[in-house]
This record gives C-alpha cells, structure tokens and sequence, in this order.
C-alpha cells in the first residue's frame, strides 16, 4: 500500500485517516457578511467524500478588518459559528479532519469588502505599497492577537478538529515577519525575535484558547514567493523551532513546487531543511505542483508526512480515491467551465480560476 494512504498521528493524538489533505482555497463561495454560502459547503464537502483525510477551508478572516475577498467565509463573529458547524459536520460524516485557515490579509485586507483602512507592521508607503494602509498600533496589535485567539475558540466550538494559522503569502502575519515589509523599531520590528514575535505570540493566544486535542498548526512560505516578501529560510528555520515550542502540532510549507529546491541553499531541499529541526512527532505538510501518486510519495520520502493538494484537488475532487491504482492519471488543466462545475465550483469561483493562466478552456 502507498504510505499516502497510511494514518498521520498529531502529537495531541489526534489522527488523519491518511496523509492527503485538501490546501486551503479562497474561493469567494460564501455570503457578503461572512456566513456560510451553500457553495462553500458543497465545494468542501465533495472533497471529503472524495476521500480527503483533512480538509482545510478557505482563508477564513478573524476580524472584520482582515478581510481580502468579496465571498470569504468568516469566522470574526459567533453568528458564523453555526455555518462553520455546517462544514465541520459535512466533513466529519467522511471520516476526515476539518481544519479552518484562520488569517488576516493585513495590508493586503481589501477596503471596499472590509469598509476600513487597511493596516500592517508598516505604512504602506514605507514599504512601496499602494495599498494606503497605515502602521499599526499596540492597541491594534493587541486587539488582532485576540482576534485570532477567539477565531480559534469558534472553530473549536463549531467542531473543527483544528485551525491552520496562515502564516504564509505575505499576509498579516507574513508582513510582520518581513525584513522589507516591517519597518518598526519597537516590540514588534527590528530583530528576527520581534518580527516574529506577531506569529508567536498569535500561536500561543490561539493554543491557550483551545484543548490539548484541538489541533493547532502554522503555514509558511520558507522563502519570497510572489507577495510573500522578505523572508529568509535560515530565519524561517528558527522560527519553525520557536513554533514548536510554542506548541504547533504540525507546520505546514507552501513550497508553490515541491520539485524544486531552496533558493538559498541549491542542493537543499526545504522539506530537507525544516525536517532536521522539526522534531518526529510533528507533521510536516508541503504544498506545491502535487498531481500525481508519484509526486506524492515523493514529497513524502523527502521529509513530508502529509502532502497538501490545491488546483489537483479543483479537478480531482476523489484524488486520494484513486492512489491505490498505480496506473491512474490525475485530469489536469485546462478544463471546461462545465468540467468545474461538475466538481463544485459556482460561476465566481471559476471566473476567478480563469484569471489563472491555461486553467478554464474557452
Ligand atoms: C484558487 C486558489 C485559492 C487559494 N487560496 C488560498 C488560501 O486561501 N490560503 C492559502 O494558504 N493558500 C491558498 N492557495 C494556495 C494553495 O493552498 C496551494 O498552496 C497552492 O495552490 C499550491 O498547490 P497546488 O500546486 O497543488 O495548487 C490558493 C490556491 C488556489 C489555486
């Protein structure tokens, strides 16, 4: 049997039935005031019954202010508690584990969806954005770390099995860890301990909200990918170690292609990297270009113990169905709009997969 299909074990004891989660996808499927849309909850339960072992939702905004689509599920108000529910029955009637991507797109919150100014570590012009955000406040600070801390509260309630605190893509949490993105001076910029002490400090809130049996990880990007800026793999690698000691039980890399090795250190690869200060008993997931049971298990043997899967799980919502047959082809782009509406997708969520190059044909 492919180890893919093998259960995962949370250093909580918490378990996955097998090592293929669904990544997190926005898909702007929900209602405008952040309730869950019928969508939403069609997408995410097709792919549990496809045989997903964890499934995470969208990015789902903690505040208000830290939203960054129009349609992006919620979860900054306990009137999002019983959709959240909805999502988190729908997934565990299939034996997998829900997990809620809680986030906060910091400078990169989109105004005309969140009615407010955006704000970052740093004003926008400080850091060649245009986004008009301005530095934030202690109070700010402050307020956002709670914020996080009661998403998590929520998705405990409403039946996660646990949360994926997106740390990755250069949003909030990302644009505080920045050597470019974050010009501060006091607590929270400056040295790599205050640039990551935003992350930090929001793991810990989030663990302290939670039991011991809720699961809690973080997502990274180890190194500048796209918006995610600044960023430096031997820093991310101490961050990892602080994460875990702080008590993540699984650490999640979007590698965007997990066939290609680090930047800063060519003949390494970042599963490589973060397994050797990432202890055992602490999942690793990886993303990035996994199509194929062959790509898979080769994520895994480099050091993965779950592989996260994004624009194969659009178009092959049974994915891990199919790993127990060695000759299988995984359907790649482009497809059809009639294609990805059969596997769930609505008319917004595939207009905004035909923003992506070659995806939706015609
Ligand atoms: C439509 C779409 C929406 C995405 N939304 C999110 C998101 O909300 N949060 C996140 O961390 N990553 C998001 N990603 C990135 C994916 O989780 C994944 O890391 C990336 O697509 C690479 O994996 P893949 O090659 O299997 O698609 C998104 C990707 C796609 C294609």
């Amino acid at each position: 049997m492919s180890r893919i299909l093998e259960p995962v074990i949370f250093r909580n004891g918490a378990q996955a039935k097998n090592r293929v989660a669904l990544a997190a996808m926005t898909n702007g499927q929900s209602n405008v005031d952040g309730t869950l849309g019928e969508d939403e909850l069609r997408w995410l339960e097709m792919r549990a019954k496809g045989g997903f072992g964890i499934i995470a939702t969208c990015a789902v905004h903690v505040s208000k202010h830290g939203q960054g689509w129009p349609g992006e599920l919620g979860i900054f108000d306990d009137a999002h508690i019983p959709g959240l529910k909805r999502v988190a029955d729908a997934i565990c009637e299939y034996g997998s584990l829900p997990m809620a991507q809680i986030f906060h797109g910091g400078l990169r919150a989109d105004r005309s969806v969140s009615g407010t100014q955006p704000w970052s570590a740093s004003d926008a012009t400080e850091v060649g954005n245009d986004s008009g955000a301005r530095a934030a406040t202690g109070q700010d600070i402050e307020g956002v770390i709670a914020d996080f801390a009661e998403a998590a509260r929520r998705a405990c309630k409403a039946g996660m099995a646990g949360v994926e605190i997106h740390g990755a893509h250069g949003y909030l949490l990302t644009q505080f860890l920045s050597r470019t993105e974050n010009r501060r001076t006091d607590a929270w910029g400056g040295t790599l301990e205050k640039r990551a002490r935003l992350m930090r400090e929001v793991t810990r809130a989030v663990r302290a909200a939670v039991p011991e049996q809720f699961i809690v990880g973080v997502r990274l990007s180890p190194e500048d990918n796209g918006n995610a800026r600044g960023l430096d793999l031997d820093e991310n690698l101490q961050l990892a170690h602080w994460l875990v000691e702080d008590g993540i039980d699984f650490l999640h890399l979007s590698l965007w292609d997990y066939t290609k090795n680090t930047t800063k250190r060519p003949e390494r690869h970042a599963l490589q990297e973060f397994r050797a200060v990432v202890p055992q008993d602490v999942p690793i997931f990886v993303a990035g270009q996994i199509w194929t049971r062959d790509d898979g298990e080769k994520a895994l043997a480099l050091g993965a113990d779950v592989i996260a899967l994004g624009r194969s799980a659009i178009v092959n919502p049974d994915w891990p169905r199919h790993v127990t047959d060695a000759h299988w082809q995984p359907q790649r782009p482009p497809v059809t709009a009639a294609q990805l509406q059969s596997w769930g997708l609505n008319e917004t969520f595939i207009n905004r997969m035909r923003g992506r190059k070659d995806f939706v044909a015609g």
